[in-house]
């Protein structure tokens, strides 16, 4: 399957051309972007050098000569690709955040009208699998979402409100610097940042809604010093008291076969290149607390828009993804 990526120079654009070397089915046969076309991928992917010989190029939508196209590109950009992607018969996934949510609260919550909405299917497949097997396009979700939707799904039925409290590393802002990620800023330091107005408080709604829909939510980021990951603290509390060992179980069943959930004490370290999501809870009776863990661009972003991909094309949803962590 010859895959497009659109906007291959940015950080979920390397990350996919990373993934898609080790697929068995799927080849990346066209990486895109504006600045750079011409130029080979390895000018801003040196660690790719050796493993490909693709050249940036800037082709209209109709030279496009693809089966599959990931879109990772800025929200607004992607929603110019979709249609004309799509009435060519090029199946897409969709990074950005321009498809995840209903129109009116997109246009609300992003400040900008959506000039092509077309409804579809939230890619997050250990939840919504189902809806998202055989379909022609996938919103991907965001990365915040994925850490914290996963962390309190099993309980999220039972619970009465959910604080989520997550720390994420600086490759979350995309590879276009800013006095925010400016190093002295950022390094030997750690920033809350949009206390309780993050865009991605509205997806986690949406999604927490989905499983609950009398479930409140609440969402605080903090950008720490590192490069890629997302630990997330989920204070979950509960109509009734719950145990640990029924919690234990509940999350036993619930991602049972799942194989990119993994039951263990969640660090940053152990999730770094993979698309794992580590987790673990703790009960105190009516408050449990989850703390999940993964790579903002693999199961962020890239690693999941693959997972996506798999999904719907019927493929082994393992493929290209079965890379362990960089611990330490
Ligand atoms: N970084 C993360 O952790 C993360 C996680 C989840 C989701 N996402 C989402 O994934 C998308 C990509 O994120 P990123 O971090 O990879 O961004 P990035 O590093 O800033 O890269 C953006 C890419 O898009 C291209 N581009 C920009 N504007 C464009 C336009 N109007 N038309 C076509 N191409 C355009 C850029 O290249 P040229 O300007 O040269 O064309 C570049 O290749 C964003 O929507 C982001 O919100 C990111």
């Amino acid at each position: 399957m010859k895959i497009g990526i659109i906007g291959a120079s940015g950080y979920t654009g390397g990350d996919l051309i990373r993934l898609l070397l080790s697929h068995s089915c799927a080849e990346v046969t066209c990486a895109t972007s504006r600045k750079l076309a011409g130029k080979p991928i390895d000018v801003v992917h040196p660690h790719l050098k050796g493993f490909s010989d693709l050249c940036f190029e800037n082709p209209s939508i109709d030279d496009l000569d693809i089966d599959f196209a990931f879109l990772a590109v800025p929200h607004t950009a992607a929603m110019t690709y979709v249609r004309p992607l799509l009435k060519r018969g090029i199946k897409v996934v969709d990074l950005s955040a321009d498809y995840r949510l209903p129109q009116d609260v997109f246009e609300r919550v992003y400040g900008v009208p959506h000039t092509d909405y077309i409804e579809t299917p939230y890619g997050l497949p250990e939840i919504f699998r189902e809806v998202c097997k055989g379909t022609e396009f996938v919103a991907n979700p965001g990365c915040f979402p994925t850490g914290a939707t996963l962390a309190a799904a099993p309980l999220a039925p039972l619970a009465r409100s959910i604080i989520f409290d997550s720390k994420t590393g600086v490759s979350g802002a995309g590879d276009n610097p800013s006095a925010v990620t400016h190093y002295p800023n950022v390094g030997d330091n750690v920033n809350p940042y949009k206390w309780t107005s993050h865009r991605h408080l509205a997806e986690m709604r949406q999604q927490i809604g989905r499983l609950n829909p009398k479930t409140e939510v609440y969402f605080t980021p903090h950008l720490v010093p590192v490069n890629r990951g997302i630990l997330t603290t989920a204070h979950i509390l509960l109509e009734e008291p719950l145990g640990q060992e029924d919690v234990e179980d509940l999350y036993g069943r619930y991602y049972k076969g799942e194989p990119f959930i993994r039951y263990q004490m969640p660090v940053l370290a152990a999730v770094r290149g993979s698309n794992f999501c580590d987790m673990k809870a703790e009960s105190e009776g009516n408050r449990v607390v989850v703390v999940s863990a993964i790579d903002n661009l693999v199961k962020g972003a890239s690693g999941q828009a693959i997972q996506n991909m798999n999904v719907m094309c019927g493929f082994d949803e393992r493929d290209g993804l079965m890379v362990p962590g960089l611990l330490p």
